[in-house]
């Protein structure tokens, strides 16, 4: 089998071998957000609903790699890019572990994830990024690898991110996720249904995460008595999801979503959302990421899903996804 034909088989998206397309998902975390800082589980999703793609074209003998994002107005030759240039630095590991120089190319980048919100769109960049400059060289990376440089990259976003976030989007597929252990990846019963909504409140996740910290220094046992809650959450739903019982999961985030409160990273945009989901007949809602704002999500039926997102529209969302994870 050609080339061309095998990275079709791994999931590459193909043209002609002088153009290589490579996409990647965005993610949302359902349950255990800041309790996963704490060393308790924490579980997130894929949303291929959203993708960052990248597509590298041959370019003439000599002009080196050249970067482009479109969307933010950037084109960049790889030898002119600061240092810490995310894209540069994807691109410079992937060669790196490669062994290779860089080709005589452009490597586009184009993104429908929301940046900054937290559903994963610069590990989504990252991914899709190592794999079409290792296609286009000829290579194919394994995901382990392809992760491993994505965290690389996701530390100059987040400072010290959990690492939930390259693996759930490298992967594709639900993680389980304990900091410092390795990711398990787990398969679902029955299609997850999710409304995504934005409060349209940035909230960087530094932010949010300080004020957790700041909380659990003036109150240890009580926000540890809340990570143990919010773990055991983390832990049924996992059952749930493998077993495919949906409602019993729309509970569970109800809950998890009363004790972010008490964490205090709820708002009252948040909660006149998730209170929103509720009423207009979702199964279950929450906050889901950093909190303080960014996005909530609601787990619905198929056929209450169109009334929910409008709820959601008039409570204040500026935007709703909706995705099915399979
Ligand atoms: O909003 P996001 O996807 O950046 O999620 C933050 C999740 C936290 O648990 C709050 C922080 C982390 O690093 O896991």
């Amino acid at each position: 089998m050609g080339l061309a034909g095998r990275l079709g088989d791994l999931g590459y998206n193909t043209q002609a071998m002088s153009e290589i397309h490579s996409s990647a998902p965005g993610k949302v975390i359902l349950f255990g957000e800041h309790a996963v800082v704490y060393g308790r589980p924490a579980i997130a999703v894929p949303v291929v609903q959203v993708q960052a793609t990248a597509t590298v074209r041959a370019d003439a003998p000599g002009s080196g790699l050249t970067l482009v994002a479109r969307d933010l107005d950037v084109s960049v030759r790889l030898s002119d890019a600061p240092r810490d240039d995310p894209l540069a630095v994807i691109a410079r590991l992937t060669l790196d572990r490669l062994g290779l120089a860089q080709p005589d190319a452009s490597l586009t980048v184009h993104s429908t994830i929301p940046i900054a919100s937290g559903m994963g769109s610069g590990a989504a960049v990252s991914t899709a990024v190592a794999r079409a400059l290792a296609a286009h060289l000829g290579h194919d990376l394994d995901p382990a690898t392809v992760s491993a440089l994505v965290y690389e990259v996701e530390k100059i976003h987040h400072g010290n991110p959990s690492g939930i976030d390259n693996t759930v989007v490298v992967y594709t597929l639900p993680v389980y996720f304990v900091q410092g252990r390795p990711a398990e990846t787990f398969t679902i019963g029955a299609p997850l249904r999710l409304l995504i909504a934005d409060t349209g409140i940035a909230s960087p996740t530094r932010l949010a995460v300080g004020s957790v910290r700041q909380g659990w220094e003036q109150n240890p046992s009580q926000y540890e008595a809340l990570f143990d809650w919010i773990a055991n959450i983390v832990g049924r739903a996992r059952a749930y999801l493998e077993e495919g019982m949906v409602g019993e999961l729309g509970l569970l985030m109800d809950e998890n979503h009363t004790l972010l409160g008490e964490l205090g990273v709820s708002s009252l945009e948040l909660d006149r959302l998730v209170r929103a989901a509720r009423q207009a007949g979702a199964l279950g809602a929450k906050l889901s990421g950093a909190g303080q704002g960014g996005n909530m999500i609601a787990l619905v039926e198929a056929g209450v899903a169109d009334t929910v997102a409008r709820s959601l529209q008039e409570a204040g969302a500026v935007r709703v996804i909706q995705t099915v994870v399979e």
